[in-house]
């Protein structure tokens, strides 16, 4: 027998998609999910959007060849990602100091980004907010990282705990890599304020940090470039950072697994050889990425009308999920549920924290057959005219009692 003896004990359930193969196997009627971050309309369903439909459409026509794509993807896609991040008007875009790089979803350039920077000797410590997704630990510790945390929000109160944030940075080395969540933070909702940004970007500058945007619900906030407001804090001039966008939530193409890994270097050359690094990081990984869904995006992004045609669908989901953040906020008030939920009603993104204890959602998963991530995140696109009043009742059983 040579297989290592820990993998004959089996490893614990994922975290976030581990609960939703829990939830499929649950036989009881009327149970919710609200685990994985994924969009769903008011029926229920996570659609297709318009837009990908008519850009699948096209690319059917048009196709003549299923050829290995590019390691690092096709330029035009790259070029897409780029602006779609900082704008073509951006210094950054206009310098060349920054290179894109095609990766399977974000989960595949949080990965790449891992690999990179051990594969060429960087500091092996990474700064990730607490709570943070449950896969950055993960992704980092397995690449060979240390996992150090920093506060993120105040405990009770659903603010950024802005000073003991930037006091846990200051244990930070000089190239230490700091990974912060560009918008609509996962799982707690709550981002910087513009005055925090500049004070986040300040103590990356003076302890020269090295900055990874997790950029995988750019959107979802307040708006496409609403939410990419950290960037004058963050991409400084001159300043060398990394982001990670995800296509998985904005065009709905979860299965598709689309992202990138972009690295802004202090100028052009520069981008152009770390990029080269980062195809050997591919390379040695999964050779280069599947080409479908990366198609669909540069279509999309690539032609005028589709692309408005996207950003109305794409407004449409993000409408729908403040409503159900009031709509929430409006139920869990109307049973004088124990805590100060107003605060939801104003947060970004999919995602709401309601601190529960691992009691109550065990509680709600097992004898209330709701489904609910760690300490109570759940996903706000989740709720439906039909499970919302069922859920609040949930969460006012098991806090009151
Ligand atoms: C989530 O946080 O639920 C999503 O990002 C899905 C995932 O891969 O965990």
């Amino acid at each position: 027998m040579a297989l290592p003896v820990a993998s004959r004990t089996p490893a614990p359930p994922d975290p976030i998609l581990g609960l939703a193969e829990a939830f499929r196997a649950d036989t009881r009627p009327g149970k919710i999910n609200l685990s994985s971050g994924v969009y769903v309309d008011d029926t229920g369903i996570t659609p297709v959007l318009p837009s990908v439909l008519e850009a699948e459409r096209r690319m059917l026509a048009a196709e003549t060849t299923k050829l290995y794509r590019p390691i690092d993807g096709d330029a035009a896609y790259r070029a897409a990602v780029r602006d779609l991040i900082f704008t073509p008007e951006h210094e950054i875009v206009r310098s060349g100091r920054s290179a894109t790089s095609h990766t399977p979803g974000g989960t595949g350039a949080l990965r790449v980004a891992a690999d990179f920077l051990i594969q060429e000797g960087a500091n092996r410590t990474v700064w990730v907010s607490d709570p943070t997704w449950p896969n950055h630990p993960q992704i980092f510790g397995l690449a060979g990282f240390r996992v150090r945390p920093y506060p993120y929000v105040h405990p009770g109160e659903r603010r950024v705990a802005i000073d003991a944030m930037l006091a846990a940075l200051g244990g930070a080395e000089p190239g230490d890599l700091i990974l912060l969540h560009g918008s609509c933070h996962n799982p707690t909702g709550v981002d910087p304020t513009a005055d925090e940004w500049r004070r986040i970007g300040d103590a990356v500058e003076e302890r020269d940090l090295l900055p990874l945007v997790d950029f995988a619900y750019q959107g979802f906030g307040d708006g496409l470039r609403e939410d990419a407001d950290w960037l004058g804090a963050i991409a400084r001039p001159g300043r060398e950072l990394l982001v990670a966008s995800s296509f998985s939530k904005n065009f709905a193409l979860y299965s598709e697994r689309v992202g990138a890994l972009t690295v802004v270097a202090t100028d052009a050359a520069a981008a152009t050889s770390a990029q080269s690094h980062i195809k050997v990081a591919i390379r040695a990984n999964y050779s280069n990425p599947p080409s479908h869904g990366a198609e669909i995006v540069t279509t999309i992004l690539g032609d005028p009308a589709l692309r408005a045609q996207w950003e109305v669908e794409l407004a449409g989901m993000r409408g729908r999920i403040h409503g159900n953040r009031r709509a929430l906020v409006d139920a869990l008030e109307a049973r004088n549920v124990p805590g100060d939920w107003a605060p939801i009603g104003h947060q970004r993104g999919m995602f709401a924290l309601l601190g529960l204890s691992k009691e109550q959602v065990a509680r709600l998963r097992d004898e209330l057959a709701v489904y609910v991530v760690g300490a109570g995140r759940i996903n706000v696109a989740g709720l439906t005219k039909e499970n919302l009043d069922p859920f609040a009742d949930a969460v006012s059983t098991v806090i009151a009692n």
